[in-house]
C-alpha cells in the first residue's frame, strides 16, 4: 500500500495516516500522499486488468489496504452508450456511468468501502456519518456486511425510502430536526467525544479518495482513453474535485493523454457552488430548499475546490431550475431505460445547459454520471403512474386499443 502520509491542501504540512479529518494546524483538508515510484511499478494496465472486479483493482492509489476477504465490494459498474438521449440533446457520443449498480445503488458505496477498511485497520467498531440519504444507506449496509455497528444522522424530513433503506440493515438512525448542515455540525462535535469511525468527518481523507475510482473506471472502460467531458452532480463538491484528481493521476502515470472538461450541476434551490463559479468569488453558505434532497448541502466542504476543478479543466458548474429536475428524470428514463434519482435529474440538466451554451456538441465524447437510483425517490415521478385498469379479457384490451 503506497500511501505514506496525509498532506494539507492549504498549509502543505504532512501528518500521520490516522483518523484526523482536518489539518491540526490550519483545519485545511488532508489528502493521502503516495509513493509514486511504487505506484508507477504497481498501477499498470496489466495489473489492474488482473485485479478484482471492484474498486480494489485500483488499490495502489487507495489509501488503505483492501480487506483480505472482500465483502459486498463496490465498483466496476457498467458504462453504457446512450444514443437516444444523445440524439435528444444534440450530442454525438454519450455514455452513462451506472453507479446505481453498486450494492446500495449509489456511488457512496465506493467512499464508504475505503473509509470502512481504514476503520477496521484502526480497530474501530462503529461506522457513523451525517447524510443526505445515500451515504446512510451505504454506511448501514457496509456495517452489516462487516459485522460493525452503524449510527447515522439524517435530516428528519428525508425521503422515507432513504430512511427505510438504512433501517433495514439494523442501523441506528437519528432523525435530526434540522438540515443536513446541522447533521454535519453535530457529527463534527460528536467526533471529539466518541470513539466511532465518522466516515465523512474523521475519516474524510480516506473516504473522499474512494470517489477517484470513478475516473479510473471510466478511463479503463473506454480503453484507457479520457472522454472529452464528464458531467457530475455536486453537493459537498468532494466527488467532483476527486474525479478531477483521478484523471490528473492517470495523466501523471501516462495512462491517459487528455484532461476531460468537468461540468457540474446543482439544483437552483441549493446552488452555492454554481453561484461561486458564476460570480468568481468564494462559496457562500445558503439555506437549501430543493427537490434534490441528496444534493442539499448548504455549506459544502469542498465547494471551492470544485470551482477550481471546473476552471482547471475548462469546464463549468451550472444551477439547474428546480422545475427541470423531475422532467430530466423522466427524459433519462424514457430515452435510456435508466431510472435515476433527483441527483441525475440535476446532472442531465447540467448537460443540457452545457449543450445550450455551445460548450458540448456533436464532436464530443461525453460521460454522464448516474450516481443514485430513482427507486429511492419515487414520489417525484408518481404522477406518471396511470395504469389502465381492465378485466382479464383480451377482447376488452382489443376494444380499448381500437378506441385509442
Ligand atoms: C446521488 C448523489 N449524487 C451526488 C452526490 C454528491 O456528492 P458530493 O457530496 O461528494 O458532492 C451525492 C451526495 O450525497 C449523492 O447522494
Ligand atoms: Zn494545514
Amino acid at each position: 500500500m503506497p500511501a505514506t502520509a496525509l498532506h494539507c491542501r492549504i498549509c502543505e504540512t504532512q501528518h500521520a495516516l490516522e483518523a484526523v479529518g482536518t489539518c491540526p494546524r490550519c483545519f485545511g483538508p488532508l489528502d493521502p500522499v503516495y509513493d509514486w515510484d511504487e505506484v508507477e511499478r504497481t498501477f499498470t494496465r496489466e495489473a489492474i486488468a488482473a485485479g478484482p472486479s471492484s474498486i480494489w483493482r485500483y488499490a495502489p492509489l487507495l489509501p488503505v489496504a483492501p480487506a483480505a476477504e472482500s465483502r459486498l465490494a463496490p465498483g466496476l459498474t457498467p458504462l453504457v452508450p446512450a444514443p437516444r438521449l444523445a440524439d435528444a440533446l444534440g450530442l454525438g457520443e454519450l455514455w452513462l456511468k451506472l453507479d446505481t449498480a453498486n450494492p446500495t445503488h449509489s456511488f457512496k458505496d465506493r467512499v464508504v468501502a475505503v473509509a470502512a477498511a481504514k476503520a477496521r485497520e484502526l480497530g474501530l467498531e462503529t461506522l457513523a456519518c451525517s447524510s443526505t440519504g445515500n451515504l446512510a444507506n451505504a454506511v448501514a449496509a457496509r456495517a452489516a456486511a462487516e459485522g460493525m455497528e452503524a449510527v447515522v444522522f439524517c435530516p428528519f424530513d428525508l425521503e422515507p425510502e432513504k430512511l427505510l433503506a438504512t433501517a433495514v440493515y439494523g442501523a441506528t438512525i437519528y432523525a435530526v430536526r434540522g438540515s443536513y448542515d446541522h447533521c454535519s455540525r453535530l457529527t463534527v462535535e460528536l467526533s471529539f467525544e466518541l470513539d466511532w469511525a465518522f466516515v465523512n468527518v474523521t475519516l474524510r481523507s480516506y473516504y473522499a479518495e474512494g470517489s477517484k475510482t470513478l475516473a479510473y473506471e471510466i478511463a479503463e472502460q473506454l480503453g484507457w482513453e479520457a472522454p472529452d467531458a464528464v458531467i457530475c452532480p455536486i453537493a459537498s463538491g468532494a466527488l467532483f474535485s476527486k474525479i478531477g484528481q483521478g484523471f490528473g493521476e492517470l495523466r501523471r502515470l501516462g495512462l491517459v493523454d487528455a484532461k476531460p472538461r468537468l461540468y457540474g450541476g446543482q439544483a437552483e434551490g441549493c446552488s452555492p457552488v454554481a453561484t461561486a463559479f458564476a460570480d468568481g468569488g468564494r462559496v457562500q453558505p445558503v439555506r437549501p430548499a430543493t427537490v434534490a434532497r441528496s444534493l442539499a448541502i448548504g455549506n459544502p466542504a469542498d465547494g471551492d475546490f470544485a470551482v477550481a476543478a471546473a476552471h482547471g479543466t475548462g469546464g463549468a458548474i451550472y444551477a439547474v431550475a428546480e422545475g427541470e429536475v423531475v422532467e430530466n428524470m423522466s427524459l433519462l428514463a424514457e430515452t435510456t431505460g435508466v431510472f435515476g434519482e433527483t441527483a441525475p435529474g440535476v446532472t442531465v440538466g447540467a448537460l443540457r445547459r452545457a449543450v445550450d451554451a455551445g460548450e458540448l456538441g456533436e464532436s464530443d465524447r461525453v460521460v454522464l454520471l448516474v450516481t443514485g437510483d430513482g427507486l429511492k425517490t419515487p414520489e417525484h415521478v408518481a404522477d406518471r403512474c396511470r395504469p389502465v385498469e381492465i378485466e382479464p379479457n383480451a377482447d376488452r384490451v382489443l376494444e380499448r386499443l381500437a378506441a385509442a
